[in-house]
This record gives C-alpha cells, sequence and structure tokens, in this order.
C-alpha cells in the first residue's frame, strides 16, 4: 500500500519564563532575552501533526482525522491551553518550557495514544517565525 503523511494543525496559547536555576539572573536574562521575564509572558502556539502511515483499503484514510482532533482536544489544549507551562503543569514543574522541549512532551503524550502502526512527526511554532521539529532523522 502507498504511504501518506496526514497533517491537523492545532494552536494553543499559554505562558512560560524560561531560566536555568543554576545561573546568575544576568546570565538568565542574556542567555533567554524576553523569555526570561520574571513575570512570564505568553505565546501563541501553532502546532502541526504529520501522521505518516499506510492508505487503508476499506475507509480510503490514513487515519480517521476526528481520532487526531480528539487527541489534539484533551491531551494537548485540555492540559496546556491558557495555562502557564512552569506553574500550572507538571510536565514542565522541572523542565525548562523551550520551544525543544515543549515538542518532546507534546511528542510523547501523543506517540503514546497513537496505534503504534503509525510514525508521527511533531512541528511547533512558538512565534511566526520560529518553529521546532521533531523527531528528527
Ligand atoms: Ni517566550
Amino acid at each position: 500500500m502507498k504511504k501518506m503523511a496526514v497533517i491537523r494543525k492545532a494552536n494553543f496559547s499559554a505562558a512560560h519564563k524560561l531560566w536555568n536555576e543554576k545561573w546568575s539572573t544576568e546570565k538568565n536574562k542574556a542567555v533567554f532575552g524576553l523569555c526570561a521575564n520574571e513575570n512570564v509572558h505568553g505565546h501563541n502556539y501553532n502546532l502541526e501533526l504529520k501522521v505518516v502511515g499506510e492508505i487503508d483499503a476499506e475507509t480510503g484514510y490514513v487515519i480517521d482525522l476526528k481520532i487526531i482532533k480528539k487527541i489534539i482536544k484533551e491531551e494537548i489544549e485540555d492540559r496546556f491551553d491558557h495555562k502557564n507551562l512552569n506553574l500550572d503543569t507538571k510536565e514542565f514543574a522541572q523542565l525548562n518550557p523551550t520551544a525543544e522541549n515543549i515538542a518532546i512532551v507534546i511528542y510523547d503524550i501523543i506517540r503514546q495514544q497513537l496505534d503504534e502502526k503509525y510514525a508521527l512527526y511533531i512541528k511547533l511554532w512558538e512565534t511566526e517565525k520560529n518553529c521546532v521539529e521533531y523527531p528528527y532523522p
């Protein structure tokens, strides 16, 4: 059967502060810039989920997009949308919520919900210009 990628977009808004406790305030501000603002700040994150698999002969689908929509709603939006990632989520209580780390966390959450016959790739846009991809070959 032919393989194909199915892509679903989603978005959520969340606040964060990037910080390394081992560093001075000066170093944190130098490395993390505006993202080290002590009273936090927000981003409108745009997420792209790419699911790769074979087209099912009976449905003509790679995957029913309702399944992906439900996973995104229940596992990502309900968990992260309108949250302070540092304070409101267990995932980032100890993990710096950079786009890189958020992408890995999202990947791991969705991977657990998705049939293992599918390959999964995540793209996470933190701003209009900055994006990370995971996993990367
Ligand atoms: Ni930021």
